[in-house]
């Protein structure tokens, strides 16, 4: 099985070009289906004979530098615990990784692995909430932060953000009410998984005064803030100024940017002296975690994989642009906002009656895997999630499926 040429609907983009770049098109747009599935990715073999459009890898395999240090990691001898030297490095490529980005540097001391960002989310539940408070998490929202708190034992407040003109928004009024006076974490995702959005500093601004009366804590989850399109520039939510600061715990990995999230590091970052006090106490056995390829990984990403990345984002710059001129002509009931940021793609198909389940009619009709957008929060059973970084020639492929699945139901309804 071959790709079909992606010249066919290749767009007007004129972003980052140059013979790099068009190199690092050629080569993934030159991977096939069958090539996909044999590199067995998760998101190519959960569900078999569908195209892969569910969980967020991507299809780009990964940054030399990482795998360069990768191979002189398997010849070395740190199979053992993790060096204090290692450590550091990584705490320092992180504070510089985000300096460099975001304009904001934590300080490296206020930098700690951690396995992954759920086991992140995990101890600053633990350590940092009272206990019994709410966790208030806006919706549609990362499918595993709807239950993964109640394995704690902390009831999650869904409140849904509001869509208008201008794209999604967080229901300010309705976070206040979820948080009543005692405390309680607010889960902020920005980039936003699943809608794309960039918060706004006047956003931000207005959330850190709603926390701070409420003497509430926020998990910043920052992991997708790299994969910013269009020129748009990620801030981090502790950078706005010492109060959101001092109530915040930010959150962050190369694992999605770099396509690194099996081996298993994530970062916090402190930004209240009190919370790195409470994690030296209590925090060893949440940042023993994280594995050694891991944090070298990282740090050849972040130390290394700058160019890596923009390639990438020029990349999805022009797949989003692709997503959204083959919607509009092939699938035009179906609606949606352009994301800022991530490569996730959040589609309204409630005009398209697919039955009580959209996500299973694209699976059985279409043959294409896809979030249901019921998992992402009550009331959004009619959205599905795309993961839109595939090769372009099989994003065409997806939207030519998802078509005509859409154009023979509708036929049948008749
Ligand atoms: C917003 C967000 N947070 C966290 C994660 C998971 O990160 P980890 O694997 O480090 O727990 C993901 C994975 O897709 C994500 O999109």
């Amino acid at each position: 099985m071959t790709n079909p040429p992606a010249r066919e609907w290749h767009s007007g983009y004129t972003g980052r070009t140059g013979p790099v770049m068009e190199d690092f098109t050629e080569r993934i747009n030159r991977r096939t289906i069958p090539e996909l599935k044999a590199a067995g990715s998760l998101k190519w073999t959960g569900y078999r004979d569908a195209l892969g459009a569910w969980v967020a890898e991507m299809d780009f395999g990964v940054a030399e530098p990482i795998r360069e240090a990768l191979h002189e990691y398997t010849d070395s001898e740190l199979f053992g615990y993790a060096p204090y030297a290692l450590e550091l490095e990584l705490c320092r490529a992180t504070d510089q990784y985000y300096s460099r980005n975001f304009g904001w540097s934590p300080g490296q001391d206020n930098v700690v692995p951690t396995g992954d960002v759920l086991s992140g989310l995990g101890a600053v539940i633990d350590f940092y909430t009272p206990s019994g408070s709410p966790v208030v998490l806006p919706t549609p929202a990362y499918m595993p932060f709807r239950d993964f708190p109640r394995t704690k034992g902390r009831e999650v407040i869904e409140v849904p953000m509001i869509q208008d003109a201008d794209g999604w928004h967080m229901d300010l009024a309705a976070i206040a009410c979820a948080l009543a006076d005692n405390g309680g974490l607010v889960i902020l995702c920005n980039p936003h998984n699943p809608v794309g959005k960039m918060y706004t500093r006047s956003e931000l601004r207005a959330l850190e005064g709603i926390v701070a009366r409420k003497q509430a804590t926020v998990f910043a989850d920052e992991i997708h803030a790299s994969i910013t399109l269009a020129g748009r520039k990620h801030i981090p939510y502790a950078s706005i100024g010492p109060v959101a600061a001092a109530h915040t715990v930010t959150a962050t990995s190369a694992s999605k940017t770099f396509n690194i999230p099996g081996l298993k590091c994530a970062q916090l970052l402190f930004s209240n002296p009190q919370h790195r006090q409470i994690w030296r106490e209590r925090g060893f056995h949440i940042s023993h975690g994280a594995s050694n390829p891991g944090r070298i990984a990282t740090i050849a990403a972040y130390d290394r994989g700058q160019q890596w990345c923009d390639q990438v984002v020029s990349y999805l710059e022009q797949s989003r642009q692709l997503l959204g001129e083959l919607l509009a002509d092939r699938v035009p009931a179906v609606s949606w906002n352009r994301p800022d940021g991530s490569y996730l793609a959040w589609l309204d198909v409630s005009a398209l009656d697919l039955g009580r389940n959209p996500q299973k009619f694209m699976l059985e009709n279409a043959g294409v895997a896809l979030v249901d957008g019921a998992q992402c929060g009550a009331g959004f059973e009619n959205f599905l999630r795309l993961n839109f970084a595939v090769p372009q020639p099989v994003l065409v492929q997806m939207i030519e499926r998802i078509a005509r699945a859409v154009a023979t139901n509708s036929l049948r309804d008749r």
